[in-house]
């Protein structure tokens, strides 16, 4: 056990750079005696043990306590109980990194286990809890937090991601005055279109920096509702409190019945928010995201490319023009399918998995077949959770949509959601992806689409667990049964990025935005806490379909390259001189992608709070790394930076050689200075204390360097 501390009075966990320590007197409220840097001497331990008062751990409405609670129940014909009180009972080391705290209430007949798990290598806490009715009658779960974690903080900053549609993972600072604050989630599926369920807790009035101050990263592993509360009282203690939103949470737990929460992941770091982002990254790579220490392929994906308006012809042209330019994955996307209602817009077809004869006549193995040919994978775009009405689905089991009693069913994006809830509805969505699968052999990847929320149903909240539990199922019985299948998240774009549906998928679409000014915002505030490498980002084409922004393709090029680089383009509509330089920025990634799986995020600077942005990765023994930059707001005045690098090791040298830099000569609109660093060899710590000198030469300017030890 030697991640566990167990005294008579106190035991906690580690991890390599953290510690966690309760105070477990049997009979007593469970407190919360530290969460902080590692604590090596015992000394200090004991030291602690000794406070005089803690936050208690895990508080219940209804007693002494006064805040926002971690569990509020009700009980009785009228519910007359609402009191609950949670008491210590044990403490239990389930294995060398796993501690359960056990509370009853004695009256209630209830058990509430804090399950708190170590990963001592990758620096991560996880931690979840379960509730037990041990009584004879049922009870009702009025809120149960996943995670309770009272700070002994007075000040503190919340940095999150929100936006919408198109706009996802936008960043905001707000500085925790007194009282609750609230950020979170409730339409069912899709719930990180408008927030993320993941943030960083900055201890003081200021958020923290890249490199400097005191913070916790905390992300919260759930496909459906979810809330973080913040209350901050204003006696000093700041608590993060975690788990599903308020208004869904009300769950009937009948007697002997127990409901588990999901996991919460959180590391606290003393180096601010750069630490705790590679510390995600690091540890979703190796532990949550399937296979994700492996590089992801080159995606070339059909919807912008020809949304519903394809062929035969037409998609071996494109698969042809894709293995032209050294894309290694083909994706067709939405309008493949329908025969009866064929999908020819968003009006129809969606629940009717068969290949439309229009548009497809030999059915989808002329594609795989000619992916083969050309040494590319096939993907496919599925949506299997929804419905169109005009569909012979929705003809046959109008009845499978999700629908509150006595009111009409909404459509959103002309759809209905499936009631994946029910066992015929997970069998349905089971069997029709095996035999799209079993029928086609050769798809190789699916992109997995969700494109509404959950707006109404029947039978109480916990239709949602049921229907997130079955999604989850439902990717991991795929998982088993097709272990080479690579699946991307993509919900919209944005909608499913949390790591309940990445721990059993394998990348996800980040945006349906593909205007790359905009995805570097996108890009910055999903790689707070999710890595770059599963991180899909294509270049799509010159005038952007969702903001129509002109925008040079080097430019495009190279956001798309700091992430899994793709094309949302037509090989066909490229012109002679832009094939070619997408030729080369496909085979300068393949070169460098072994830096954005393996390396680790430094940014730089922020488009937040300059006009030109720059991140760096860097290999962890530091032999390697890349930097990117970009101009965002060009004027001759600010053409000239100095970029402060990080990462490396200051007493070696390092060659350093500018990527595409030809091709960019070519692609320069107003030249104004050219200037670049190529082919110099810099000591580490020139390049990180004096920096690299980057001459901007025009608005959406953009330069990847490559820098390897000697
Ligand atoms: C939304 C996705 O995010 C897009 O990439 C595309 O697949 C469309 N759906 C297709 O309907």
């Amino acid at each position: 056990m030697k991640h566990i501390y167990r005294s008579n009075s106190c035991c906690g966990i580690h991890t390599t750079n953290q510690t966690i320590l309760y105070r477990t007197l049997i009979g007593a409220p469970l407190e919360l005696l530290y969460f902080g840097s590692r604590i090596t001497d015992e000394r200090t331990i004991s030291a602690l043990e000794g406070a005089a008062s803690a936050p208690e751990a895990y508080p219940a409405f209804g007693g002494v306590y006064r805040r926002s609670p971690a569990f509020r129940v009700s009980k009785g014909s009228e519910q007359q109980h609402t009191s609950a009180r949670l008491l210590f009972t044990g403490s239990e080391a389930a294995d060398e990194q796993t501690l359960v705290l056990s509370l009853f209430d004695s009256y209630l007949q209830l058990e509430v286990s804090l399950i708190i798990e170590a990963d001592y290598e990758y620096d991560m806490i996880g931690m979840y809890t379960r509730v037990t009715n041990c009584s004879d009658t049922s009870c009702i779960i009025d809120y149960m937090a996943a995670a309770f974690l009272p700070l002994s903080w007075k000040e503190g900053v919340l940095t999150n991601c929100t936006g919408s549609w198109a706009h996802e993972m936008h960043m905001n600072e707000q500085r925790l005055n007194p009282g609750i604050h609230i950020t979170g989630e409730r339409c069912g599926v899709r719930t990180t279109r408008f927030a993320n369920p993941s943030i960083i807790l900055s201890h003081g009035e200021h958020a923290v920096g890249e490199q400097t101050g005191i913070c916790i990263g905390a992300a919260y592993a759930w496909s459906g509702n979810w809330a973080f509360l913040l209350d901050h009282d204003p006696d000093g203690t700041i608590s993060l409190i975690a788990g599903d939103h308020p208004d869904t949470a009300r769950r009937i737990l009948t007697a002997g019945a127990s409901y588990q929460m999901p996991h919460l992941y959180l590391t606290y770091s003393e180096s601010g928010r750069g630490t705790v982002s590679r510390r995600f990254h690091r540890w979703a790579k190796q532990r949550m995201i399937p296979d994700a220490a492996n590089p992801r392929s080159i995606v070339l994906n059909s919807w912008e490319a020809a949304y519903f308006d394809f062929d035969e012809t037409l998609l071996l042209q494109m698969i042809d023009g894709a293995a032209r330019i050294g894309i290694e994955t083909f994706v067709l996307d939405d309008g493949w399918f329908g025969s009866d209602y064929p999908r020819d817009d968003d009006t129809q077809g969606l629940g009717d998995w068969q290949v439309q004869p229009a548009k497809l006549p030999r059915g989808l193995t002329p594609l795989i077949d000619r992916c083969r040919e050309r040494g590319m994978t096939f993907g496919l775009w599925i949506e299997p959770e929804m419905v169109n009405p005009r569909s012979r689905l929705f003809e046959q089991h109008p009845e499978w949509i999700l629908s509150a009693e006595h009111r009409e069913a909404s459509l959103e994006r002309g759809q209905y959601v499936l009631d994946l809830s029910r066992e015929e509805v997970l069998i349905w969505v089971i069997g029709t992806i095996e035999q799209i699968l079993d029928q086609n052999p050769g798809i190789d990847y699916i992109k997995w689409d969700c494109n509404r929320d959950i707006k109404e149903l029947s039978g109480g909240f916990a239709v949602y667990d049921r229907y997130v539990e079955n999604y989850y199922r439902i990717l991991e019985h795929l998982g088993e049964r097709y272990p080479a299948l690579v699946i991307q998240d993509c919900a919209s774009g944005g909608g499913r990025v949390e790591y309940g549906a990445l721990h059993r998928t394998h990348e996800f679409w980040a945006s349906d935005n593909t205007d790359a000014l905009q995805r570097i915002f996108i890009q910055w505030g999903t790689g707070m806490f999710y890595p770059p490498s599963v991180t899909a980002a294509h270049v799509g084409s010159e005038t952007n379909h969702i903001t129509g922004r002109h925008l040079p393709l080097a430019f495009r090029c190279s956001v798309a390259m700091s992430c899994r680089f793709g094309v949302e383009l037509s090989p066909l509509a490229l012109s002679g001189e832009d094939r070619e330089f997408l030729c080369e920025a496909v085979s300068t990634y393949k070169g460098i992608r072994h830096l954005i799986v393996s390396g680790e995020l430094y940014r730089l600077v922020s488009p937040y709070e300059q006009h030109h942005a720059a991140i760096m990765y860097v290999l962890p023994d530091r032999s390697e790394a890349l930097l990117f930059v970009w101009e965002l707001r060009f004027s001759v005045g600010s053409a000239y930076e100095q970029i402060r690098l990080a990462g490396l090791q200051e007493d070696r040298m390092y060659e350093v050689r500018e990527l595409l830099a030809e091709h960019l000569e070519q692609h320069m609109m107003n030249p104004v200075r050219s200037g670049s660093e190529a082919m110099r060899l810099l000591t580490g710590e020139y390049l990180q204390r004096c920096g690299l000198a980057i001459a901007f030469r025009h608005e959406y300017d953009s330069r990847i360097f490559h820098f390897v030890m000697k």
